[in-house]
């Protein structure tokens, strides 16, 4: 392996929303990047996305001292990691998909190289049967868009050799990420299954009529929302107990807490739900665009990344 600070070639294969975003960043971070994707529309997709995220990278503090072309395209995944030092795999989320690739450049890796798949739930063991560099490869999955948000989980399988996750964690930081490592393999890692936790019951309040689809996202992103982007639900309750901290905290609603719980409920997702749902964010974005409600998520997400990646934060 190569030290992660001396990185200078990575592979990004797949170069859909994820990969795309990949490019950017490691573009931004003074690397020369090889993107691979079957479908040749890919190319022009990412030339777009690295020219459209290049302004925000800048004001980011990054892509100061690079190069928003140092990239190539590939069509064939076994040409892309070739030199290759990290290989980025954000090909589709399907086992087959990723495990025919995994099977294609096994032999064509270059026997340094670290591989880390963006994956947002399957499990890296699943994928390393029959791949010989299997040692060297984990899960590294990002949020969206990774050249914006943060947080990497990094995972790894059972034949994922120790020394490759403590390399990917060294590798996301010093291209300022903020990596954790994720202990034991779960579906959905872990941030996404606290995101289905709090969407489940967000579905159940509107399925059993506690409040609309508009109301509930009012109640995370003008209350706890906002607490969550300066610390995590653990830290938010220790401010709670106030001078007594988690320990009052847990003294006054542990009941209240065993109570609510018991009266959560999990929503089958029919036709008719998602329908609501649909419907719900259709009232809500009061006619927005896309486009739209990317600018005006951006409007608040951008100052608040530029908040919380100035040194010293924890966040
Ligand atoms: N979209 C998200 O919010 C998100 C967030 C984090 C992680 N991820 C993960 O990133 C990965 C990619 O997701 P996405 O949202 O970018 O999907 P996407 O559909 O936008 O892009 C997938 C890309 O892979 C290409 N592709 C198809 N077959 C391929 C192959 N055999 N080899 C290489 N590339 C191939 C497709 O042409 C497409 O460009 C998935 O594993 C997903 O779980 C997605």
């Amino acid at each position: 392996m190569s030290k992660p600070d001396q990185i200078k070639h990575v592979a990004v294969l797949g170069a859909g929303t994820i990969g795309a975003s990949w490019t950017a960043l490691f573009l931004a971070r003074g690397l020369s990047v090889a993107v691979q994707d079957p479908n040749p529309a890919a190319e022009a997709y990412v030339r777009r996305y690295v020219a459209d995220a290049w302004p925000t990278l800048h004001r980011l503090g990054m892509a100061a001292d690079a190069a928003p072309d140092r990239w190539t395209f590939h069509a064939s995944p076994v040409a892309a990691v070739d030199r290759a030092e990290f290989v980025q795999e954000n090909a589709p989320e399907r086992l087959e998909i990723k495990r025919a690739l995994y099977a294609e450049i096994d032999a064509a890796l270059p026997p340094r190289a670290i591989l880390a798949s963006s994956s947002s739930g399957l499990m890296m063991s699943d994928l390393q049967p029959g791949v010989a560099s299997a040692s060297r490869m984990a899960i590294g999955h990002p949020f969206n868009p990774p050249h914006l948000i943060p947080l990497v989980e990094v995972v790894g399988g059972k034949d994922t050799a120790p020394a490759t996750v403590d390399w990917c964690l060294d590798f996301y930081r010093h291209i300022g990420k903020r990596p954790i490592h994720i202990r034991k393999e779960a579906p959905g890692h872990l941030a996404n299954r606290l995101q289905a936790a709090l969407w489940r019951e967000a579905i159940n309040a509107v399925v059993t009529g506690l409040a609309s689809v508009e109301d509930v996202d009012t109640a995370i992103s003008a209350g706890p929302g906002l607490r969550w982007a300066a610390m995590g639900p653990h830290m938010t309750f220790h401010l709670g107990g106030g001078e007594g901290g988690m320990t009052h905290m847990l003294a006054q609603f542990r009941p209240a807490f065993e109570a609510w719980w018991r009266t959560m409920g999990t929503p089958e997702l029919t036709d008719a739900v998602c329908l609501q749902l649909i419907e719900g964010v259709a009232a809500e974005a009061r006619g927005r665009d896309m486009a739209t409600l990317v600018r005006d998520r951006d409007a608040v997400l951008l100052p608040l990344l530029e908040l919380v990646s100035k040194p010293g934060s924890r966040t």
